[in-house]
């Protein structure tokens, strides 16, 4: 039996260099045939913080086809949307009765926004539970996830030991769930943007990951770099390195070759630039197509998550009866 590898994203807006390299891209390296591996896309989650169903749809097909662009293989892997999985909801209400208000004031999500003073929705502090359904019902083994969601899944393991404990090991039964383990994605390469700091649409310093050529150009362009002087580079007081430029067209280019292009070019930033955008541009074009062959076919995208939904549904058929089994919506 495989293990079963197992993660959700919320569907929130356009993809970047940097999640393409910091997380997406290590669902994709993960293909090898040595897990039964299970991607959904949180459409439900999406909802503690945008309540627009246009929005939510229409994110849910792009995230879809943004997966598929980049290599995702729908044979490899089972992409669902969790909107589909009615029985999460009802799974994580049973976990919301045997959670206690104090345990999950401590999340992490839930503390920031009463920190900026807001008033959080009962979606978001019971947003824990939600994945810990989401998680449970696979009864998954490795679940990756970024840093940010380490929190979550230790809250997981936690939920589960207790559904364990009252309703199986108490009643004298076998465990129903396993404890799912984290695998922490760090950042493969930390991404930086156009001004150097950590790449991310809230800074605005951001490379989409499907651009279209002029932005890319318009974007490298912008790169903020020092002032290239040929006697400030000859004194040394700059390199004529113009980092910002080097540490992006490393995620895109072997280091020796870059180390040779960089030190024949020392202050020729527009020649450096150029380089970066020529290479971009043949990094991004073939993702760009991939992307825009599948987006004119969204009727099979859709055909393929409703497959899919009903699929997953399947295979969580049998805990899913054991579980209400258990904890008594039976006669
Ligand atoms: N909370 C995750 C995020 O914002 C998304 C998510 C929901 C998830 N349910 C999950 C991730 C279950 C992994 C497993 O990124």
């Amino acid at each position: 039996m495989k293990k079963i590898f197992f993660t959700g994203i919320q569907p929130s807006g356009r993809p970047h260099l940097g999640n393409y390299f910091g997380t997406m891209k290590q669902l994709v390296d993960a293909q090898s045939g040595e897990y039964d591996m299970r991607v959904f896309i949180a459409d439900m989650h999406s909802l503690t913080s945008t309540q627009d169903g246009e929005v939510v749809s229409q994110g849910t097909l792009d995230l879809a086809i943004d997966y598929l662009a980049i290599g995702l293989d729908p044979k490899e892997v089972l992409i669902y949307k969790q909107s589909d999985m009615p029985e999460v909801s009802e799974m994580a209400w049973v976990f919301n009765c045997i959670t206690t208000v104090p345990y999950l004031s401590q999340a992490h999500a839930y503390k920031d926004k009463v920190a900026h003073g807001k008033e959080a929705n009962v979606g978001l502090f019971a947003y824990p539970l939600l994945m810990a359904a989401d998680i449970l019902i696979h009864n998954a083994d490795i679940v990756p996830v970024g840093k940010d969601q380490r929190q979550h899944v230790e809250m997981t393991r936690d939920v589960a030991e207790k559904f364990n404990r009252i309703f199986c090991t108490e009643k004298g039964k076998g465990e129903l769930f396993k404890l799912p383990e984290a695998r922490i994605l760090e950042d493969v390469a930390t991404v930086p943007g156009i001004d150097g700091q950590k790449m991310s649409k809230s800074y605005n310093n951001h490379i989409p990951l499907f651009s279209e050529d002029d932005d890319i150009k318009k974007l490298v362009m912008a790169i903020v770099t020092d002032s290239g002087n040929p006697s400030d580079i000859e004194s040394g007081k700059i390199s004529g390195i113009p980092e910002n430029v080097y540490n992006i067209h490393r995620l895109i280019r072997d280091k020796s070759s870059l180390d040779e292009l960089y030190s024949a070019n020392k202050g020729k930033y527009k020649v450096l630039k150029d380089a970066l955008i020529e290479d971009l541009i043949a990094f991004i074009t073939p993702l760009r197509e991939r992307r825009a062959e599948i987006a004119k076919d969204p009727e099979s995208v859709k055909k393929m998550l409703a497959e899919n939904g009903e699929r997953v549904r399947a295979l969580t058929a049998d805990l899913m009866a054991e579980f209400r089994e258990r904890v008594g919506f039976r006669l």
